[in-house]
């Protein structure tokens, strides 16, 4: 029986991970377009070899057309550790800019524009909970070689346990390979914190039939023997940006023009990416858009800023939202406002460092470790 106590974890969780939150200076706060990518520029060429702009393929238009490197969070936390520039500018939410901090080396600083750019799911799996289930789970299999995996979109901290019990990180474009390298390892995987990725993930391997649940919210909930004879046990997380669709709007889709093609993302509900045409990374949905036939058409189920990165990189393809004008941005992914972009850049040509991320040492040192096992399999 679960025995965790939520009300008391509740108040040792956080939606943010660093207290040093710089806000935007007010003289920062109306810059117009054209004012500030003139400064972006200029403070940029001042900056040189210095600095590196990384950006996920959901920021805005404004940041991803000063980045030096697009793409998904795989291929960002490559460029990351492949980086030289002293400053690592990081164009994404918390965990990616963490994961780069770890993934570079000590000389090289890792700057967040925005500190609140916080993603939902990944603080929907606080180590302190992991923790209280880990024993729970542990416990009732005392037997099984249970490897915990997390998914990229985790803090630090959950890295870092990942590693200490043989484990490690996955994203969306490797989970598969993750799962393969934990059975080859162990006889039980806990994936973390997104269930619709790790459903997604096991049926693309045939192992549906292994699945169970863990709802860390729900105290009353499974028999936390029952949950562990099971070979996959997900943890209840979710991306609300993914979770929106369904299976009524790719039928909507196709009803409308029954030549298009739909791609999602694995984020989404196991239905949806089993009706779609394709599923992948963001960095797959760039892709197969950029590959597409002039005059196709294809429905994106992802962050609407990507959605129309794709309308305005591909005008020969028809992209389409696939919930139309109900697809949402990511909240989090838009606090990195490019005034803030203009501020931190300022900040560095004046010789000051404003919203360094840094994980902790003990904590880096074993994050590392997940991440490397990823970037081998
Ligand atoms: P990718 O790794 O596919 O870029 O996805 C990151 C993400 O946060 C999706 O919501
Ligand atoms: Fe997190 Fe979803 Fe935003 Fe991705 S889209 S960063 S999973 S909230």
């Amino acid at each position: 029986m679960v025995t965790m106590e939520t009300a008391e974890l509740e108040t040792d969780l956080s939606l943010f991970k660093y207290d040093s939150l710089e806000q935007l200076p007010a003289s920062y706060r109306d810059l117009d377009e054209a004012e500030r990518t003139d400064r972006i520029e200029t403070a940029l060429a001042e900056l040189g070899d210095d600095v590196v702009i990384l950006g996920h393929n959901y920021q805005r238009r404004e940041i991803v057309e000063h980045a030096d490197f697009v793409g998904d969070s795989y291929q960002l936390s490559k460029e990351a550790a492949e980086a030289d520039a002293e400053y690592v500018i990081f164009g994404g939410v918390t965990f990616m800019a963490e994961s780069a901090d770890i993934i570079t080396d000590d000389e090289q600083t890792v700057i967040l524009p925005s500190m609140e750019a916080s993603c939902p799911m990944a603080g929907m799996a606080e180590a302190l909970q992991v923790d209280a289930a880990w024993a729970e789970i542990t416990d009732a299999a005392p037997d099984a070689n249970i490897i915990p995996i997390t998914y990229m979109n985790s803090y630090a901290d959950l890295k870092a346990f990942c590693a200490s019990q043989g484990g490690l990180v996955c994203t969306s474009s490797n989970a598969h390979r993750a799962f393969e390298w934990a059975f080859d390892r162990g006889d039980k995987v806990l994936f973390l914190p997104d269930k619709h990725l790790g459903e997604n993930t096991a049926h693309r391997l045939g192992m549906e039939d292994a699945i169970a649940e863990w709802d860390p919210w729900d105290p009353e909930g499974k028999d936390a023997t029952e949950v562990a004879e099971s070979d996959i046990i997900l943890w209840d997380g979710y991306c609300q940006v993914h979770e929106r669709f369904r299976e009524e709007h790719i039928e909507q889709v196709r009803a409308d023009d029954p030549d298009a093609n739909v791609i999602v993302h694995p984020e989404c509900r196991r239905e949806v990416v089993e009706a779609a045409d394709v599923a992948g990374s963001t960095a797959t949905i760039c892709d197969t858009v950029a590959n597409a036939e002039p005059g196709e058409t294809w429905a994106i189920g992802t962050e609407i800023h990507l959605t129309r990165h794709l309308q305005r990189w591909h005008p020969e393809v028809n992209v389409l939202p696939l919930c139309g004008d109900a697809c949402m941005d990511c909240n989090a992914m838009r606090q990195i406002d490019p005034n803030y972009l203009t501020w931190v850049l300022e900040e560095l040509v004046a010789s000051r460092e404003r919203n360094v991320i840094e994980v902790a040492p003990d904590e880096k040192e074993l994050a590392q470790v997940a991440l490397d096992r990823m970037l081998e399999i």
